[in-house]
């Protein structure tokens, strides 16, 4: 956004996010950075675009940074945090954009995911502090959209992955690089077969900047994320090779509500936005390694 000119302030309590992430940016005379809970009232003017996309995202429950360490963090992130947003991008006659995710469907009974899905979801389970929050901030937004004229639109975000992603948040693919480079047991839960469709987060911001400048979209949700689909265990194995890694796969319990198959079905993507991932899985891959190891151990 920079890049376009834009100015940026980025609001962030850290609660599951890193300093060392937007080193880049401090400094640049169109960043700045507040350390700021979104449930928190804000006040802020001339704001042209609102990007909602504090939350916890790791379901990994071993990790201090997950959403099931911090499961009313999450629920009001996505909830309280969404209505003191909506009110931000209200006051300021500012676009919206609220980041949902490929969990709004639960563990699926449809396949591919399209947005027309409503999904099969654990409203008690433990994720629901994730899930179900997406579910209200995606409902919070469409009704400040329909009773307020408030420009929302809502992005149903499939697992994305790339370089300053966190090898200790517990997703699968920093996990599975973490450990096959520091030569340790890649942990697959369950025997590997569900299946997952990843995202190079590149690809992810061009489709975010598309959709907050895409005036058709407001009141709607679209889906993005790559629709290659492979089994966890495919993952595993091919970043071991990728890593050079003779490390040894052992599986583990499946967790709890973990999704059996997940593909985003991107078409209406691809005819709102001309939106496509473009950059290949194995190339994402070896960017992503090529990152974690130029990190301090
Ligand atoms: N990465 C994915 O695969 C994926 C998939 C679906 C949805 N999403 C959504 O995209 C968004 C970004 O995810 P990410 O993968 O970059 O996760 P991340 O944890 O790296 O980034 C989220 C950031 O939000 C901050 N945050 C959390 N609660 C906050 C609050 N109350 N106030 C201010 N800041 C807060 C965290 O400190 C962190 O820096 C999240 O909303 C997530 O739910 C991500």
């Amino acid at each position: 956004m920079i890049a376009e000119g834009a100015e940026v302030v980025c609001l962030d309590n850290l609660i599951s996010g890193e300093l060392a992430h937007i080193a880049h940016l401090r400094g640049h005379p169109k960043f700045q950075f507040v350390e700021h809970d979104v449930a928190s009232p804000i006040q802020l003017d001339g704001v042209d675009a609102v990007f909602h996309l504090a939350s916890p995202a790791s379901p990994n429950p071993d990790s201090q940074k997950s959403y099931i360490a911090h499961p009313v963090e999450t629920a009001l992130a996505n909830s309280q945090g969404t209505h003191e947003l909506l009110k931000l991008a209200e006051r300021n006659g500012a676009g919206f954009l609220f980041a949902s995710t490929s969990e709004a469907y639960g563990d699926p009974l449809e396949h591919p995911q399209r947005e027309t899905y409503w999904g099969n979801v654990n409203p008690i389970g433990i994720r629901s502090c994730y899930d179900e929050s997406k579910r209200f901030g995606e409902a919070l937004s469409m009704a400040f959209f329909r009773s307020h004229g408030v420009k929302a639109r809502i992005v149903r975000i499939f697992n994305t992955y790339g370089p300053r992603c966190d090898v200790l948040d517990g997703r699968v693919v920093p996990a599975f690089i973490g450990q096959a480079l520091a030569g340790l047991p890649l942990t697959v839960h369950g025997d590997g077969s569900q299946t997952r469709s990843l995202c190079y987060v590149s690809d992810l911001v061009d489709g975010l900047w598309r959709m907050m400048n895409e005036p058709r979209t407001c009141g709607d949700v679209v889906n993005l994320g790559n629709p290659e689909e492979h089994t966890v265990l495919e993952f595993a194995e091919l970043i071991r090779k990728l890593c050079g890694s003779e490390s040894r796969i052992v599986f583990e319990g499946l967790r709890a509500d973990d999704p059996t198959r997940r593909r985003p079905d991107i078409a209406k993507a691809q005819a709102l936005l001309g939106w496509n991932p473009t950059v290949p899985l194995i190339d994402g891959l070896e960017r992503t390694i090529q990152w974690c190891r130029e990190q301090p151990a």
